[in-house]
């Protein structure tokens, strides 16, 4: 078992009709002047960003508003909020929406905190934040995590990179999660979704370090309930439970809870997706779904004991009479059919992308920029040619 911090500030507020809360919460935390984020449509569709406005001037707390955020949220939206929030005196960034909205709201909050600085210098990693200012949110996807994690992750819509910076002083004061509130969700953003919470969960299962048996029950016991429900909500959208179980879910996975111990994690499969996202555009949990087979065809070998334990205990597998190979190899494939089950794809050309040899070369070049010191994954270090490789299996 590896030594490791586990941090998870953010106040968590669950259930039917939450939301009527936020005000209330946003002067628990301090927030005078608060800049309400949001996205395309939904939520405003809804009402929802109307009964948050509401909640705040049941409180007397000021706001301006932004919304327009975008999935693979760009880099000028995030200098808009910038501009506005300063002019507005903004002290308290709350986000209503999924992870693009937390995200935007994220790097906000950072630029803010250290004004005279260019707030993309953190996603090229040539410096750390200095601050950031409180961000919450109302969830109303179950997907990203974004609510409780120290990450965010930003487009460059002008140079096609998609960079994240992860630090704990931006994990968000408050999340309001009501479950009905992602019952408006078309099926391929929830299946997206619970794709994005497993994957959170598998980067930090599927890693060469130690490992912790709590960590490893815990981890495998949040997959098969994701598995479980994912599959109830494609073919009952408005089932409560299943969206409560799934909701729930999204930030445990992501909140560091399943890879305490675990040594960091692998994140290999995360990487190589935001390249797809930044140069194509893609859903994320979608594109996750599109690349890991291929990663896990890739890396099995190297990383067997784990392959076999995730084959039997989430899988199902029956290893009687089998090589561990076999079992590997099998457990990949029931994922598959898992993917598609819920109508996520097991390869790039089911996600609808068909990237040529120079556009892969190009990804996977970005891809070893975009890491530390030129190399990704745990489970078995990647480097560019095997970047290039695991795209090629999965176009
Ligand atoms: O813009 P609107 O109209 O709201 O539509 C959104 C968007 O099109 C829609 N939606 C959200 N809630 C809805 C709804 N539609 C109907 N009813 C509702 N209740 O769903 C679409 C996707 O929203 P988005 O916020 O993009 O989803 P998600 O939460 O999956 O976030 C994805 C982003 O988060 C990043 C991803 O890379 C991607 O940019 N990630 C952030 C992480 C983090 N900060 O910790 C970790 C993840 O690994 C991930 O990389
Ligand atoms: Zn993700």
């Amino acid at each position: 078992m590896f030594n490791f911090n586990y941090y998870t500030p953010t106040k968590v507020v669950f259930g039917k009709e939450t939301e009527k809360q936020v005000g209330r919460l946003i002067k628990e935390f301090g927030g005078s002047r608060v800049l309400i984020h949001y996205g395309g449509k939904s939520a405003v569709r809804s009402g929802l960003i109307n009964q948050v406005k509401e909640a705040l001037d049941n409180e007397q707390i000021p706001h301006v508003e932004l919304g327009g955020v975008v999935p693979n949220p760009h880099l000028g939206k995030v200098r808009e909020g910038i501009a506005l929030a300063k002019a507005a005196g903004v002290d308290f960034i709350l986000a209503v929406g999924g992870g693009s909205v937390i995200d935007s709201a994220k790097a906000i909050a950072y630029a803010l905190a250290d004004p005279e600085r260019d707030v993309w210098e953190l996603f090229q990693h040539t410096r750390k934040a200095k601050g950031c200012l409180p961000v919450a949110s109302v969830l109303t996807i179950a997907a990203a995590g974004s609510e409780m994690s120290n990450s965010c992750v930003i487009t460059n819509e002008e140079t096609g990179e998609k960079r994240s910076y992860n630090d704990d002083i931006a994990r968000p004061k408050f999340a309001i999660m009501n479950p009905e509130l992602t019952m408006t969700l078309p099926d391929y953003q929830t299946q997206a979704g619970a794709t994005d919470i497993m994957m959170h969960t598998m980067e930090r299962y599927f890693t060469q370090g130690g490992n912790m048996e709590l960590t490893d029950e815990l981890a495998e016991g949040l997959l098969r309930t994701v598995m479980k429900y994912a599959e109830i909500l494609h073919a009952d959208p408005a089932n409560y439970e299943a969206r409560a179980e799934v909701m729930w879910a999204s930030s445990l996975a992501h909140n560091g809870l399943t890879g305490c111990g675990n040594n960091g994690g692998d994140f290999a499969s995360h990487m190589l997706e935001h390249e797809m996202g930044g140069m194509f555009d893609v859903t994320h949990g979608a594109g996750l779904a599109a690349v890991w087979p291929s990663w896990a065809r890739y890396v099995y070998r190297e990383d067997l004991p784990r392959f076999v334990r995730y084959a039997v205990k989430v899988m199902g597998v029956n290893p009687a009479g089998k090589t561990e190979e076999d079992v590997a190899l099998e457990g990949i494939h029931k994922m598959e059919e898992f993917y598609h089950r819920i109508g996520m794809p097991v390869n790039m050309r089911e996600l609808g992308i068909a990237p040529t040899d120079e556009q892969i070369r190009e990804m996977a070049e970005s891809c070893v920029r975009a890491s530390a010191d030129g190399h990704i994954g745990s489970a078995k270090v990647l480097y560019l040619e095997d970047m290039i490789a695991i795209y090629k299996m999965a176009r």
